[in-house]
């Protein structure tokens, strides 16, 4: 058959080709626009065409190949738009919606939006701060002595040294940037990440929560620091919960104390928890050293101040007796859903 006949048979098939199927389709690539089919063939056989005739074939192939391509292209769309309206025609409208699933605060949010709260309510505001800083912030201005053990590699982790840039151990960080750039009177909350040397275990992370809480102002007494966290335990514990105070050292604090709230001893679980004692640590706190108010441009002589810090990790895990601290950040959905439904 001469090469001009087979140009008009193929262009024939071409035209009068149906696609029903997938497969269908892919005949038609092998057969027209693939390296191994007819037309593709045909360039070969050109080259026993008479010389004369070649240019003239050649491009009559190519007009052909062309052809080809198109009429795969619009079979392709063709058959891709049937498949998706009859995919949507197989959907069943009358079946029940999947149900919108709501997210859940999580435990360590809702514990910090607690404390925040109650300490609203006695006129505290919320400052923030950096989670990198200086030495300045996290040590020298809180009085940390040079060679504090709290500035070591085992305590802390440096991001730069000399000058020292750190990832903050505190957020006592937050106050001393409040107290440089305010004046008293001052009543701020620091809630915030802080990062310690730590290995992670069930009761330590190298990554956790505090709040520190901090008052300026003229007569601030120690008595003002013991009312005002009597009231945060009993807002956050129950009304009936006993506080006590226990002598402690911090260097930003004189004098200094541990606040340990009665948990009581009535079951095996509390006198684990409490180590016989029927007594839980949950914040520090003490009068602002007068250094650390002079280091903020305060002056000790007219203004004294109170300060207490605790770990949001821990008050969450007091008040929903969980025993691995490690729950708070494995994003075991199980877990985190256990508090869906709690407002505290
Ligand atoms: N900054 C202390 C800590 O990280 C807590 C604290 C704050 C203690 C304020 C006393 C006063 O442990």
């Amino acid at each position: 058959m001469k090469i001009t006949e087979k140009l008009g048979e193929i262009l024939h098939e071409i035209e009068e080709f149906k696609v029903e199927t997938k497969d269908h389709l892919e005949q038609f690539r092998t057969s027209f626009v693939g390296r191994k089919g007819t037309i593709a063939q045909l360039f070969s056989e050109l080259k026993e065409a008479a010389p004369e005739d070649r240019k003239l074939l050649g491009q009559q192939i190519n007009k052909l190949k062309n052809t080809a391509q198109n009429k795969f292209r619009e079979l392709t769309t063709e058959f891709e738009a049937k498949t998706e309206s009859e995919a949507a025609t197989q959907l069943d409208f009358t079946l029940p919606p999947i149900p919108d699933t709501l997210g859940t605060v999580h435990p360590i949010t809702q514990v910090r939006q607690r404390i925040v709260q109650i300490f609203e309510r006695i006129g505290f505001n919320v400052s923030e701060g950096p989670e990198i800083e200086d030495d300045w912030h996290n040590f020298s201005a809180l009085n940390f002595p040079p060679n504090h053990p709290a500035r070591d590699m085992q305590d802390t982790f440096f991001i730069e040294k000399n000058p020292d840039i750190t990832l903050r151990t505190h957020t006592s960080s937050v106050q001393v940037r409040v107290m440089e750039t305010e004046k008293p009177p001052i009543r701020t909350l620091s809630p915030g990440r802080v990062f310690r040397n730590e290995a992670i275990s069930a009761r330590a992370h190298c990554i956790f929560h505090q709040v520190e809480g901090l008052y300026v102002d003229k007569n601030v007494s120690f008595k003002d620091l013991k009312e005002t966290l009597l009231y945060f335990a009993k807002e956050m514990f129950g009304k009936e919960t006993k506080i006590r105070l226990r002598p402690s050292y911090f260097p930003f604090t004189e004098p200094s104390a541990e606040l340990d709230i009665y948990w009581g001893l009535k079951t095996e679980a509390d006198k684990r928890i409490t180590k016989g004692t029927g007594w839980l640590e949950i914040a520090g706190c003490g009068m602002i050293d007068p250094n650390v108010l002079e280091n903020c441009n305060i002056d000790p002589e007219t203004y004294t101040g109170f300060a207490f810090g605790m770990g949001i990790e821990r008050i969450a895990m007091l008040k929903y007796q969980i025993t691995d601290l490690r729950n708070f950040t494995e994003n075991d959905v199980r877990f985190l859903r256990q508090f869906s439904s709690i407002s505290i």
